[in-house]
């Protein structure tokens, strides 16, 4: 162990995602687990079902599941869908590659709009496409708004214009599992038809619920989709929710978390809780570029207030998320697939201050020092002095 090893304080876990939960919403889920039929759970149930909608801004109905994101990717495309039917999907990096590998493991044929994982989704390749579909075999058009491995943020609601100047039926997919609660959404108003969600980032709460939210259009569309489900399928889930419960045994726990956690971010007010987000992006780019490293995202409309990927093309970027965690006892976002080593990913999503970043800032500086990196000791200082304005 080195001398400057600390054993004492807490881990810092700023990968982006899972986050931080709260002491408040630890304590709500150390509660006795109740009858999941009976009248206090039904209470609890219509509560979060309720509660959940202004955070993904709609009024519709929003499905849960026991499962991780992946789980409500996979709802999203079955409830939908039928075999053999063709989507328009980006790749915009890792999870938008995962998310096609699964609709065509479940029988959808995708045309993948390539990318340089550096950007989002092109609004303008969306439209060209759209409207060379006269056909109207596209049945559908899959977004990741915050792609994780990149932090990068697709504008959705330009997506959504692309779709409207094509006149085109598609349904509207979106994966939010790193922006929501984080980065402003809206699915009503952006026209989205699935909102597909997960309870370990923006929301604060550990890994292990999901969320679909529903259009009347995608109601709609799973009465014929013909993709085979049963888990996953919205219509018993959304018959048992009527009064509270769910068809099978739901996440109780994670339910009172959920609650604690809506409560929170109801407190704070979602507008602040997106600006905070926005104002801890704009600090972090500050620091990577007063040390003189560079920011992965390029178009600065695509930004993510969620999480930062470091590009390191040269490699490395494990050998300072090693130190880091060595010597600061810090975790940080790992490059996925093609990005292994070349970049180191901060989330300041979640459960998160000033202090937290500039905690997590003080340890990157100087775990990129120890590891050996060139950087401008001021890096951290362009930080702190974002900081100072509101
Ligand atoms: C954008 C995005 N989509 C999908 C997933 C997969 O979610 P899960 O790991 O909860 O199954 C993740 C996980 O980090 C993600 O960041």
């Amino acid at each position: 162990m080195s001398a400057t090893t600390t054993t004492g304080g807490r881990h810092f876990l700023q990968i982006p995602g899972p986050t931080n939960v709260p002491d408040r919403v630890l304590r709500a889920m150390a509660a006795p687990t109740i009858d999941h039929r009976g009248p206090e759970f039904a209470a609890l149930g219509l509560e979060v079902l309720e509660a959940v909608k202004p955070v993904f801004g709609t009024t519709q109905p929003v499905v849960f599941y026991p499962a991780s994101g992946t789980g409500a990717w996979e709802a999203a495309l079955t409830n939908t869908l039928s075999p053999g039917d063709e989507v328009l999907a980006f790749e915009t990096g890792h999870f938008a590659t995962l998310w096609r590998e699964m609709a065509e493991r479940l029988g959808l044929r995708v045309t993948f709009v390539p990318g340089d994982w550096r950007h989002g989704a092109d609004p303008d390749a969306a439209r060209e496409r759209l409207a060379a579909d006269t056909g109207h075999a596209i049945k559908a058009v899959m977004v990741v708004h915050n792609e994780t491995s990149t932090g990068v943020t697709s504008r959705v609601a330009e997506v959504r214009r692309a779709l409207d100047d094509a006149g085109h039926p598609a349904l509207l997919l979106v994966d939010t599992i790193s922006s929501l609660g984080s980065i402003e959404y809206r699915h009503d108003e952006w026209g989205v038809d699935v909102t597909v969600a997960g309870s370990q980032k923006g929301l604060m709460l550990p890994p292990g619920l999901s969320f679909n939210a529903v259009s009347e259009k995608a109601l709609q569309a799973s009465k014929t989709a013909g993709l085979p489900r049963s888990f996953f399928d919205w219509q018993p889930i959304l018959a048992a929710n009527e009064r509270g419960f769910w068809p099978y045994t739901p996440a109780t726990n994670l339910l009172y978390g959920l609650r604690e956690a809506l409560t929170m971010m109801a407190e704070e007010g979602l507008p602040q809780v997106y600006a905070r987000h926005t104002r801890h992006a704009e600090a972090t780019r500050a620091a990577v570029r007063g040390w003189g490293l560079e920011v992965l995202a390029l178009d600065e409309r695509e930004f993510s207030g969620s999480l930062t990927a470091i590009w390191m093309p040269d490699g490395g970027a494990d050998a300072v998320r090693g130190v880091i965690l060595r010597e600061y006892d810090m975790s940080l976002g790992a490059g996925l697939g093609k990005l292994a080593d070349k970049v180191f990913r901060i989330g300041h999503l979640g459960h998160f201050n000033d202090l937290t970043l500039v905690g997590t800032l003080g340890g990157v500086q100087m775990g990129l020092t120890r590891a050996g990196v060139q950087v401008d000791p001021q890096g951290i200082q362009a930080a702190l002095e974002r900081l100072q304005q509101p």
